[in-house]
């Protein structure tokens, strides 16, 4: 197809790895594989307006509005993704894009927005790929946008679909893939349905490590290779997991997940502590509510200080108000974030 110029829109959801992908190899191949529940509310929406050149340029021609304003310092990154991706999407050069962006949750929030922000990116590089190829099939669709969302941030490639997604290679025949998410393939019992993850914001600092020297601290690491052989276990044993609703086990892997990755951390060289008193103090208070109460309230952690506290929804009354009587206190100005298992990406 002949196409001039137009505009797409995509809102992108963030998502929470249970299994971390935390190492990874030449072309954002991950070390091991991951899972994550898809999130609802914390998102990225992201505008390309597309304007054909008269000729191909030389370097990519785009400009950038971050919240509604230009945003020069973001640039070189999206310059490095747009490098990678070009010989998959070979029109990049052909147009002049200029990308809007916005989050849903607050700027310096602690909330990396990779995921959202890199998977919104290359939605709407897709839909301008598709236009220009309108007998494109959705499932290619949906692949192809986890492949170059990858390029981007690795965990960004499990933010296409919902509600539960798994990326990198983990068996021969469970359809997974180094490449690109896919919807979890295997029975899911219902009580996983409508979790819900109350993220609380225990530190809106800066990141201390970026994700990019974090999984390079992978590299000649003492514990790698039992960390990537248990990631494999993890995922195995959550088939039966999932399927029988064993909330019990769910719990062990998603919070030894958790520190797994922290323990990375603090074993590599250079090593980080990224949890703060407050996150101790919280992970503390969960557990002995979750021994009081009759609940299944866990913890997991991204790369820094913020908790992600899961529930599910046949608990969320309880669950939450344990949450802002005795864990709000813990966040830096009382600040956290309600979100729950979402559905993937959509067009606007
Ligand atoms: O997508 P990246 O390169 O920012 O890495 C994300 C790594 C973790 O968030 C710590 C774990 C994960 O699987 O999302």
């Amino acid at each position: 197809n002949e196409i001039s110029e137009g505009k797409v829109t995509y809102k992108s959801p963030s998502n929470i790895a249970l299994v971390k992908y935390w190492g990874k190899k030449e072309n954002q191949i991950p070390a091991n594989p991951s899972i994550s529940f898809t999130l609802n509310a914390c998102a990225t929406t992201t505008s390309i307006s597309y304007k054909k050149l008269a000729s191909k340029t030389s370097n990519f021609s785009f400009d950038l509005l971050f919240e509604g304003k230009l945003k020069e310092d973001f640039k070189p990154k999206i310059e490095i993704f747009l490098n990678r991706i070009e010989k998959y999407l070979p029109f990049l050069k052909d147009f002049h894009f200029t990308i809007e962006t916005s989050n849903s949750f607050p700027h310096s929030s602690g909330i990396a927005s990779s995921a959202s922000g890199m998977s919104a990116l290359a939605l709407c590089l897709m839909a301008i790929e598709q236009e220009l190829n309108p007998e494109m099939k959705d499932d290619f669709f949906n692949k192809k946008a986890s492949f170059l969302a990858r390029l981007g941030s690795g965990s960004a490639s499990r933010s296409i679909e919902g509600d539960l997604i798994q990326w990198g290679n983990h068996t021969d025949t469970d359809g997974s893939s180094d490449l690109y998410g896919i919807k979890y393939p295997y029975e899911v019992h219902p009580i996983f349905k409508n979790y819900h993850d109350t993220i609380l914001l225990v530190d809106k600092g800066q990141k201390q490590v970026s994700s990019t020297v974090g999984h390079d601290l992978m590299h000649n690491h003492p514990f790698a290779k039992n960390r990537f052989d248990q990631a494999h276990e993890n995922l195995t044993k959550l088939i039966t997991v999932f399927s029988k609703g064993n909330l019990k086990s769910f719990i062990e892997i998603v919070e030894s997940e958790a520190l797994t990755l922290h323990a990375m951390m603090m074993t590599s060289l250079p090593y980080f502590v990224l949890m703060k008193p407050n996150t101790l103090e919280i992970i503390n208070k969960i557990w002995a509510f979750r021994e009081s109460s009759n609940t299944n309230v866990c913890f997991t952690l991204d790369a820094g200080a913020n908790v992600h506290v899961l529930y599910p929804d046949s608990e969320k009354d309880e669950v939450f108000q344990f949450i802002k009587n005795e864990l709000v206190a813990y966040c830096e100005n009382g600040q956290y974030l309600c979100d729950r298992i979402g559905f993937g990406a959509k067009k606007m």
